[in-house]
């Protein structure tokens, strides 16, 4: 655990700049994974995973290039879709079925994305540093969750059910 480089209000500020007249989800999710990425430390991968087809399919990311498609239950990615809760896994090797799309990961944190109870996707989180994610960063990633899911029109991304 630590604190990130900018105080938590700052970096919510400047994802309520970010999606400031755009209602383009693909655009909205690629900038939020870039701001999230350059803005936490000690991250090697951020981005997002949409429910398209029945299953969960990569969308926007910065990082190493990611499995394509997790099903729902698979994973932490998966896990944390099913369940709809925010899911924080220190060591990743330890957490049964983990996909290994980075060899470099050793930790990780996902965050549903929820329209009240509608599963829109995740976003998810992973550093190379075991025990990198607390819940302070839940506390500061799902207000930006919500943020994103208030600021797109789903219907234009193709997720099942919008
Ligand atoms: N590790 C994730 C898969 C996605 S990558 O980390 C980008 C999981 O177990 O769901």
């Amino acid at each position: 655990m630590h604190a990130p480089h900018q105080p938590s209000e700052d970096l919510i500020q400047q994802v309520a700049g970010l999606f400031a007249g755009e209602r383009d989800p693909w655009a909205n999710a690629a900038n939020l994974a870039a701001l999230l990425f350059e803005s936490l430390p000690d991250l090697n991968w951020a981005g997002f995973y949409f429910l398209r087809g029945g299953g969960l399919v990569v969308g926007p990311f910065q990082g190493r290039i990611a499995c394509v498609r997790i099903a729902l239950s698979a994973g932490v990615c998966g896990t944390a879709a099913a369940d709809r809760r925010t899911i924080i896994v220190e060591d990743v090797h330890a957490f049964p079925g983990h996909i290994a799309c980075d060899a470099a990961s050793n930790s990780e944190i996902v965050v549903p994305l929820l329209a009240g109870s509608r599963l829109i996707g995740v976003l998810d989180l992973d550093s190379p540093t075991v025990g990198r994610f607390g819940p302070e960063d839940a506390a500061l990633l799902e207000p930006i969750a919500r943020a994103l899911v208030a600021a797109c029109d789903w219907h234009l991304a193709g997720i099942d059910g919008f």
